[in-house]
């Protein structure tokens, strides 16, 4: 098994939290069909959710709620409008690219169990009749669709040439080449099962997707496949993946969280304002930024688990929760991969527990992409996604 941190950093134990003052929330989306990501630059092909994913995102959702907007909840956020909601309090972004609109529509399934139809969503008309929304009270929350030639912040990872390069450098890496040595004797018993698809261990995301989607889909799939064989493709795929979105920290390995930084300083800098009305602001994406964000936070839990730093299943979220002390407000980090998994788990942020959000951001923001022009320089484009003007 594979330990992927091992360094850590200690923080003075300065935290008596005494509340929470809002949430920034990274969220997986859910259950989709087949999904083929060129291994040399990650450009992805046509997907779709399923009606499955977006039940794994509505029970997200409610856990959300069950977690922040319930007044008996340890987590809730004090003064959000947890039934009627109110949009002043929240920023919902999607990413638009990333093989159609998997994750917009996952963000949908999401909302619908943080804030569902309630008969508070009403209004009492001239004429004296009251009128409830649609479905009971249907709420229909803003979401900006990030659109990746508009705004690279969601999906920083493609057209990006030293990307490209930084992949083709693992690929070309000891580690890698040991890897794809030991993987080649069970790739040639998996190939089979794989419909052609090439078993180079550079394809290993998309014959782990496969695999995965059939799994779930394919009932003569389910029933052939030796029960070993998921999860040791699983197993490679989080190899492949960790070393394709991870780098030393300010390297262009981690470029998939580097964009999104920005907007969770600003979020959380917000929220630490009480003259700012934001409390949530929920960011739905893929799981490219879950592994460059556990790297460059040294992250870590305390339930040992080996793939931290891996593929986090649908459906998965991380929130970076603000919470009040004595002091300066300080930002603590919880992960819950996916739906089978009940809970939140404590990560550590930079070997501690929670740091002081000056901390938070000035550890972080040395390795931050802040604008369009930060990242064509980063990735050293000169035309795609808006670069030309720069130029
Ligand atoms: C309309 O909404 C208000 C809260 O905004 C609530 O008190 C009232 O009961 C609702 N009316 C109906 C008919 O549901
Ligand atoms: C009041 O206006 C609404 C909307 O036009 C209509 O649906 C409703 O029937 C009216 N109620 C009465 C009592 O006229
Ligand atoms: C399998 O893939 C190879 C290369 O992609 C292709 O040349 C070949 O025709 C395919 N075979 C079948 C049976 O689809
Ligand atoms: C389901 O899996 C079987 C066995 O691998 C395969 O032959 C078949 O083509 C698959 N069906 C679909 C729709 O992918
Ligand atoms: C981050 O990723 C780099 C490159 O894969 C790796 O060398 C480093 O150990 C990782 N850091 C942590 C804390 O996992
Ligand atoms: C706090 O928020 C208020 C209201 O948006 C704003 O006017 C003020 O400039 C903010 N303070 C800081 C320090 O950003
Ligand atoms: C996420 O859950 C899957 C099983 O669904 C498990 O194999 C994997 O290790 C878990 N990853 C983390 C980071 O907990
Ligand atoms: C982004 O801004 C931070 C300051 O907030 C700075 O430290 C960092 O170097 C900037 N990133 C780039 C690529 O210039
Ligand atoms: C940037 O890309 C151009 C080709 O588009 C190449 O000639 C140049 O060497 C690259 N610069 C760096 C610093 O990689």
């Amino acid at each position: 098994m594979q330990h992927w941190f091992s360094s850590s950093r200690s923080f003075p134990a300065m935290v008596n939290t005494t509340g929470i003052l809002g949430v920034v929330l990274l969220a997986r989306h859910g259950d989709r069909l087949e999904f083929f990501q060129d291994p040399l630059t990650y450009n992805p092909t046509q997907t779709f959710l399923t009606p499955l994913g977006s039940v794994q995102e509505l029970q997200l959702g409610t856990f959300l709620r069950d977690s922040y907007l319930d007044a008996a909840s340890p987590s809730f956020i004090n003064g959000i409008s947890a039934d009627l909601a109110d949009i002043n309090q929240l920023i919902v972004r999607a990413d638009a690219g990333g093989g159609g609109s998997v994750i917009l529509d996952s963000v949908q399934g999401l909302l619908q169990g943080l804030f569902p139809p309630t008969t508070d969503n009403n209004i009492t008309l001239a004429n004296g009749t009251t009128i409830i929304g649609p479905l009971g009270g249907y709420q229909y929350i803003p979401v900006e669709s990030v659109e990746p030639n508009l705004d690279i912040s969601l999906n920083s990872f493609t057209s990006c040439p030293n990307f490209d390069q930084h992949i083709l450098d693992f690929y070309a890496s000891a580690p890698f080449l040991a890897e794809a040595q030991v993987a080649a004797p069970f790739l040639t018993q998996l190939q089979p099962f794989l419909d052609n698809r090439s078993i180079d261990f550079t394809n290993m995301f998309n014959i782990f997707d496969f695999v995965n989607v059939q799994m779930v889909h394919n009932a003569t799939f389910l029933s052939l496949i030796p029960p070993s064989f998921p999860p040791q493709s699983y197993d490679l795929a989080n190899f492949h993946e960790h070393g394709v979105f991870t780098d030393s920290p300010n390297g262009i390995g981690n470029i998939a969280i580097q964009t999104i930084l920005p907007s969770i300083f600003t979020s959380l800098t917000r929220i630490a304002n009480t003259s700012d009305t934001l409390k949530l602001a929920l960011n739905e994406i893929s799981y490219k930024p879950f592994i460059s964000l556990f790297n460059l936070t040294l992250a870590t839990t305390t339930d040992p688990d080996p793939h931290l730093g891996g593929i986090v299943d649908y459906a998965s979220v991380v929130a970076l929760e603000l919470s009040a002390t004595d002091g300066e407000p300080a930002v603590s980090m919880r992960f819950k991969n996916g739906t089978t998994d009940p809970e939140f788990h404590p990560l550590t942020l930079f070997g501690a527990d929670a740091v002081p959000l000056s901390q938070f951001i000035s550890l972080l923001a040395p390795t931050a992409v802040n604008s369009t022009q930060e990242w064509c320089v980063a990735c050293n484009q000169t035309t795609l996604r808006g670069c030309s003007v720069f130029n």
